[in-house]
């Protein structure tokens, strides 16, 4: 596996020529479309806890981080002058207390014109002069960092730009790519680790060594649940302390190349026979949904045809009675899988414009009685998206079924037998082609 994630990636570097050449373009159309003749992006400030001198983990503005793989760099930013090499100023404070940015160095720099500055002062020389012909976009919570432009974040150009990034260059397919064998060698940790008996914690921590990053680095706080806590889904307390009893493992966690993230999830059983028949049975069903992904198909059709093949899945597995339509309306299937399909996936976790249907920023709304639904969009060619069903045995949904036309559908005994293995979610990132997908996921898991 490659796990050069340094920036001597050769492989790397045409691919981000063109990247960059389509990010230009797509700035053009931006400027042009905004009545402006710059684009100023802002990299991001740290934020302070209240009352005390600690930041949390700084988080990069993802407009800036589309540009450049800087996801360490506050207090920069980028011009774009159409028909000009994009300005870097590059800030590198003189501080001995914390570490500063090197050298800019790697595939990316050659790409810019930098201007390495010391302070703000300097960073204002920098920027394009007629501050009236620019648009700023980022994070602006202290009006000095914004050097007197006051055209900030724009909604026009922010509809455009969001949309756009739902669809993936070759450049950052091919981190992505990277990003999901980097996740991939620490899910190989963790099932080793779970397989020895380790607590969820010390399952965490060879996660973080296999992919060698921290927790801030991670693209989110990774969920390692075992036993019950499988069904709670954004599980991420990480008990020191492994169950006496162990019978499930449930693992979501992600890594993050060049800024771009994977978003993964497995679940394992234990040696007990039966809760192994049902993970394999949601692989399966998993797949099945991962075969009708292709360019044209409306993300919600695929929602709830996930919904009607659980409800299916239910019945083999003796834990529900009736037909597949029933078990939708009477809220049957939403109790077993309460959140959505998947969402877009790339410099964020949950990717942007989910939602949007076109620039104007008109919405679509998930289907009624799904409003977890992340991605309500027809699928376009390079889009990259999660596919991930889950099956969990949460009380407190189950029991809201109790006394109402749903509960005579439920087997009881069996959600009862389940119910210590707390759930299943498989989850695989899929890039979307005109006739099928790319499986990030499962590709990595092949290498
Ligand atoms: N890891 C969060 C999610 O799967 O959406
Ligand atoms: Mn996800
Ligand atoms: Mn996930």
């Amino acid at each position: 596996m490659n796990t050069d994630y340094t920036d001597q990636n050769m492989s790397l570097r045409s691919l981000y020529a063109e990247h960059i050449a389509s990010m230009c373009a797509r700035f053009d159309e931006v400027l042009e479309m905004s009545g402006a003749a710059h684009a100023v992006i802002f990299s991001g400030a740290l934020h302070y806890a209240f009352l005390d001198d600690h930041s949390y983990p700084f988080r990069p503005n993802p407009h800036f981080l589309a540009w450049a793989p800087l996801e360490k760099l506050p207090l920069s930013y980028i011009a774009y002058t159409p028909g000009e090499r994009p300005l870097l100023v590059y800030h590198q404070p003189r501080d001995y207390w914390h570490s500063v940015p090197g050298e800019p160095s790697g595939f990316w720099p050659a790409l810019f014109d930098i201007r390495i500055v010391h302070t703000l002062a300097d960073t204002a020389r920098h920027l394009p002069g007629a501050r009236d012909k620019c648009i700023l976009l980022g994070e602006i919570s202290d009006s000095s960092m914004a050097f007197g432009i006051e055209r900030i974040n724009p909604p026009t150009a922010l509809n455009f730009l969001h949309l756009a990034r739902g669809r993936k260059t070759e450049y950052e397919l091919a981190c992505m790519r990277l990003a999901s064998e980097r996740a991939v060698a620490g899910h190989r940790a963790a099932e080793t680790a779970f397989g020895n008996g380790a607590s969820e914690f010390a399952i965490h921590q060879a996660y973080c060594k296999a992919v060698s990053q921290t927790d801030n680095e991670l693209p989110y706080g990774n969920i390692i649940a075992l036993n019950e806590h499988s069904a709670i889904l954004h599980y991420t307390q990480l008990d020191r302390t492994a169950p006496s009893a162990v019978r499930s493992f449930l693992i979501d966690a992600g890594a993050q190349v060049f800024g771009y993230a994977s978003d993964i999830t497995r679940t394992y059983d234990n040696g007990d026979n039966e809760f192994r028949a049902l993970i394999q049975r949601m692989d399966a069903m998993q797949q099945d949904i991962v075969s009708r992904v292709r360019t044209g198909l409306d993300y919600r059709e695929l929602h709830l045809e996930t919904h009607r093949l659980l409800a299916e899945l239910l019945v083999d597995a003796e834990l529900a009675t009736g037909d597949a339509e029933t078990l939708l309306a009477t809220g049957v299937t939403s109790a077993f899988f309460p959140h959505g399909l998947g969402h877009l996936l790339g410099l964020q976790v949950h990717d942007v414009a989910g939602h949007m249907q076109d620039v104007s920023g008109t919405i679509i709304d998930p289907p009624s009685g799904h409003p977890h639904l992340r991605l309500t969009r027809v699928l376009e060619e390079n889009m990259v998206v999660t596919i991930e069903p889950g099956l969990y045995f949460i009380d407190m949904l189950l029991e809201n079924l109790r006394g109402s036309p749903a509960e005579a559908h439920v087997n009881w005994q069996t959600v009862a037998a389940f119910r210590p293995f707390g759930g299943i979610r498989i989850e695989d990132d899929v890039r979307v082609l005109a006739d099928g997908t790319e499986n990030l996921t499962r590709n990595a898991f092949a290498l």
